[in-house]
């Protein structure tokens, strides 16, 4: 429940500071996604270099930075309900760090390996501190068989995991470095005997639910999911929201725009 200043219920807070995600089914209405769906067609349509294809299949894994191009992606970042709850969980202002539309297609769509987002924003982009929110807005029906999340529980708590090195391949074109952030063997992951241990003591779970529904999580909290082999699609928004107090100093190598925003705009 949001009170008119944007603060969320207390029970909602320590839920959330407890396990490290909080899940909201139907937070959203169809109003506030009416546009997306449209959009998302004519953006697939595009494929430039912010699309990322599974390998094999060439169906599309995910697309980035579509708030750029799209008017009813932007306005979907700007919903005054994410922001509200983004804002009252991380205690300041916020503004659009990155926006992605992960597909999972039908029959093809690819693992995400176990991993913590943190991690890419701290080495990638310099961010300093674990104070950026994810918002996962469910765009198709999620349940146990379109490839859900897998969210472990509590885990935020540890930190950052020292991650599994993953061999570097040479096959990514020039300049594309940033794929391996985002692609099915992922740069950094969290290695086996971590995800034993943190799902013996926090268990695992799968938030499903209707078109609408949101999960928000912590960037340190420890998640991937499983293929799709239904024959039905999982599409999801990720809209990440950085603390206005944690924009990374705008120094060095910086990853595309479309990835994340050169830009710290507070909403
Ligand atoms: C992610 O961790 O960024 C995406 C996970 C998913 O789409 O299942
Ligand atoms: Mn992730």
């Amino acid at each position: 429940m949001i009170s008119t200043s944007g603060v969320l219920a207390g029970e909602q807070l320590r839920q959330y500071e407890k396990n490290g995600f909080l899940f909201l089914n139907d937070l959203l209405a169809e109003l506030d996604l009416s546009g997306v769906y449209h959009d998302i067609q004519l953006l697939a349509g595009i494929r430039d270099e912010s699309t990322v294809v599974e390998v094999g299949s060439g169906a599309i894994r995910a697309m980035h930075g579509s708030h750029l191009i799209s008017e009813a992606c932007d306005r979907l970042s700007k919903n005054e309900k994410l922001l509200a709850y983004a804002r009252s969980i991380l205690k300041t202002d916020v503004y659009l760090y990155q926006f992605k539309i992960n597909m999972k297609a039908p029959f093809v769509g690819a693992v995400w390996p176990w991993h913590q987002d943190f991690i890419f924003w701290h080495h990638e982009d310099g961010m300093e501190e674990p104070n950026a929110i994810n918002v996962v807005v469910f765009l198709d029906q999620v349940t146990e068989f379109n490839g859900p999340m897998y969210l472990i529980p509590q885990s935020h708590a540890s930190g950052l995991i020292e991650p599994i090195s993953i061999a570097s391949q040479s096959t990514e074109e020039e300049g594309s470095d940033w794929k391996k952030d985002v692609s099915a063997d992922l740069k950094y992951q969290i290695p086996q005997h971590m995800v034993f241990e943190l799902a013996e003591a926090g268990g695992i779970v799968a938030p499903k639910g209707g078109p609408g529904s949101v999960i928000f999580f912590h960037s340190n909290l420890v998640h991937g999911s499983a293929p799709n082999i239904s024959p039905y699609a999982r599409r999801i928004v990720i809209l990440t929201y950085n603390s206005t107090s944690n924009v990374p100093p705008q120094t060095g190598r910086r990853r595309p725009g479309f990835l994340v925003n050169a830009t710290a705009t507070p909403l």
